[in-house]
C-alpha cells in the first residue's frame, strides 16, 4: 500500500469496521454481563415456616385434588384450575378473570410463586396458604364458605386429609356443623354471618383449622410448580462456563435485548435477581379513566395482610417470626397506585399483561415503558421511570429478549376423581 493511500485511510477513520468491530458493539461490558449472569439460574426453593407441610409429598397430592375439584365453588362449575390453566401456563387468557362472577384483576401464573414474598398483585397476602383462602370465599371467584369446604374436605377427601393433619372434627354432626357458614362482617345480618356465630367458639376454631390446612395443601402442591429451564437459562449457564457465545442459546436480537434490559433501558432496577421481580410494589403511572375507578393497589394490600387472620403472624401459622410483616408500613406514600412488580420467566405465554390486563401484547408493554403517556390521578410514577423512546429496532430485540424466557410449563396431570 502507497503511503499516500494509507494517510488517507487515517484520516477517514481508519479501515471500514469489520464484523468483529460490529460484535464488540453489541456485546455486554463487563458489568452489564455481571447483571445478566445475576438473573440466572433459580435457586432452591425458600422454606416455608408457616407451613409445616409445605414439602409433604402427601400434602401436594391432597392439594392437586383440591386445586382441580369444582365442587369447590357455588355452582359446582369453578376450580382453580378453571382461571389457573395448565395448558395457558396457568393463567386463563382473559383480561380480567371471570368465576363465579368477574374481578377487576388479569390472573397472574402460579409458576415460580413460591418465589415470592407477596402474594396477589396488591400483596394482600404473605404466604401461599393463605392467599388460596381468599380465592374460596370470594363471591366473584369459587364463591364458597370455610364451613362447605370443610364438608367438602369431610365427604370427599377424608382419608387423605387426616392421613397428613389428623382427625377431622365431626362435621356429620348438623346440630355442630351447620351447612354453610363464615364471619363475614360486611354482611353481618346475612345468612352466612349469621350461621357462622351460632357455631361453639371452639368448633369455629375447628373449621377455621382445616380451612388453613386446606390453603396448606394447595401450597405444597404449587410449590411443585417450578419454572422449567428457558433458552436464557442455557445461554446464562454456557456463559458462567466461559463460552463467550452462550452457546448460541440467544439469537443476536435477543442478546441486544439483553443488553438493553440490563443496561440502558433498566429494566433491571426491578425485574431482577433469578425470579426477574424485585419482591416489591411500583407505580408505573398507567393511565386511569376517571369511570373505571381506582384500583389504590398496595396501599390497600398492605393495610389488608396486616390485619389478615390468616397471616403469617395469625394463629393458624406454624411459625410466629414473620420478619416481612413486622417492617411493613402501610404508610408508605410510593404505595399508591402500586403493584407487585410480576416475574418475567414465561412472559410470552402469559398475555394479556399488567394487574388490569391492559396490555393485549409485549408490543404494548414495551411501548409503554417507550413513552410513558399520561400521569397517575394520585400519587407519583416512579421515579426511576423515565419514557426510553425505544427505536423499532430497539422494541423487537427486547421483545426477542423477553421471548427467550419462554419455557414449557411444568408437568401437571388432573387427579383421578375422588
Ligand atoms: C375466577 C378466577 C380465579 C380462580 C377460580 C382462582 N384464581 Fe387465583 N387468581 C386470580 C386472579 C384474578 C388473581 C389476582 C387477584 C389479585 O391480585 O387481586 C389470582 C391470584 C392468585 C395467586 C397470587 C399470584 C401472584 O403472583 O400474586 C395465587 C397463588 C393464586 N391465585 C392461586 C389460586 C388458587 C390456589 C386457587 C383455588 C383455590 C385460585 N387461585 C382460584 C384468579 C383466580
Ligand atoms: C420501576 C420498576 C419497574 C421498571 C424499571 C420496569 N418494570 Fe416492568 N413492571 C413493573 C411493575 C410494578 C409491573 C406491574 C404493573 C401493574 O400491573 O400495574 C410491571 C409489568 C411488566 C410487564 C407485564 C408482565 C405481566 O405479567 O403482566 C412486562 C412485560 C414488563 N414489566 C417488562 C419490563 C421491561 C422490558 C422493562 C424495561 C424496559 C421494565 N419492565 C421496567 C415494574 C417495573
Amino acid at each position: 500500500m502507497s503511503l499516500p493511500l494509507l494517510s488517507l485511510l487515517l484520516a477517514c477513520g481508519g479501515p471500514p469496521q469489520t464484523s468483529e468491530g460490529a460484535a464488540s458493539e453489541t456485546a455486554l461490558t463487563e458489568r452489564e454481563l455481571a447483571q445478566a449472569l445475576s438473573l440466572s439460574p433459580l435457586p432452591a426453593l425458600p422454606p416455608s415456616p408457616s407451613n409445616r407441610v409445605a414439602d409433604d409429598p402427601a400434602a401436594a397430592a391432597l392439594g392437586r385434588a383440591l386445586f382441580f375439584d369444582a365442587r369447590m365453588s357455588s355452582n359446582g362449575e369453578v376450580s382453580c384450575a378453571s382461571c389457573h390453566q395448565p395448558a395457558r401456563h396457568f393463567t386463563d387468557g382473559e383480561r380480567v378473570a371471570k368465576g363465579v362472577g368477574v374481578g377487576k384483576r388479569n390472573t397472574p401464573t402460579l409458576i415460580g410463586g413460591v418465589y415470592s414474598s407477596w402474594q396477589f398483585w396488591d400483596g394482600r397476602a404473605d404466604t401461599l396458604w393463605s392467599q388460596a383462602l381468599g380465592p374460596i370465599e370470594s363471591p366473584l371467584e369459587h364463591g364458597l364458605d370455610r364451613v362447605r369446604v370443610a364438608h367438602l374436605v369431610f365427604n370427599h377427601h377424608r382419608a387423605a386429609y387426616e392421613a397428613i393433619f389428623g382427625p377431622m372434627p365431626p362435621m356429620d354432626d348438623r346440630a355442630r356443623f351447620p351447612e354453610f357458614g363464615r364471619p363475614w362482617p360486611g354482611e353481618p345480618q346475612g345468612p352466612d354471618h349469621q350461621a357462622w356465630i351460632r357455631m361453639a367458639e371452639a368448633d369455629q376454631g375447628a373449621v377455621n383449622e382445616v380451612f388453613a390446612n386446606v390453603g396448606k395443601a394447595l401450597e405444597a402442591f404449587q410449590r411443585t410448580l417450578t419454572p422449567q429451564p428457558s433458552s436464557f437459562d442455557r445461554y446464562v449457564a454456557a456463559r458462567r462456563a466461559g463460552d463467550a457465545t452462550g452457546g448460541g442459546h440467544l439469537s443476536a436480537e435477543a442478546e441486544r435485548g439483553l443488553k438493553l434490559f440490563v443496561g440502558e433501558a433498566s429494566c433491571v432496577l426491578c425485574h431482577n435477581g433469578p425470579n426477574l421481580a424485585d419482591d416489591a410494589f411500583h407505580s408505573l403511572g398507567l393511565p386511569t379513566t376517571p369511570s373505571e375507578g381506582l384500583d389504590m393497589g398496595r396501599a390497600v394490600g398492605a393495610r389488608l395482610v396486616l390485619s389478615a387472620e390468616f397471616n403469617c403472624a395469625g394463629p393458624y401459622s406454624d411459625t410466629t417470626d414473620c420478619p416481612e410483616l413486622r417492617y411493613l408500613n402501610p404508610e408508605f406514600p410510593d404505595f399508591i397506585l402500586a403493584f407487585k412488580t410480576p416475574s418475567l420467566r414465561h412472559v410470552a405465554q402469559t398475555a394479556p399483561y399488567m394487574h388490569d390486563g391492559r396490555f393485549k401484547t409485549l408490543d404494548e408493554v414495551l411501548n409503554f415503558y417507550s413513552t410513558l403517556p399520561g400521569e397517575p390521578p394520585l400519587g407519583h410514577r416512579e421515579l426511576t421511570l423515565k419514557p426510553l423512546k425505544l427505536s423499532p429496532d430497539e422494541l423487537s430485540a427486547l421483545t426477542a429478549f423477553l421471548e427467550s424466557l419462554s419455557a414449557p410449563a411444568p408437568e401437571v396431570s388432573p387427579p383421578s376423581p375422588s
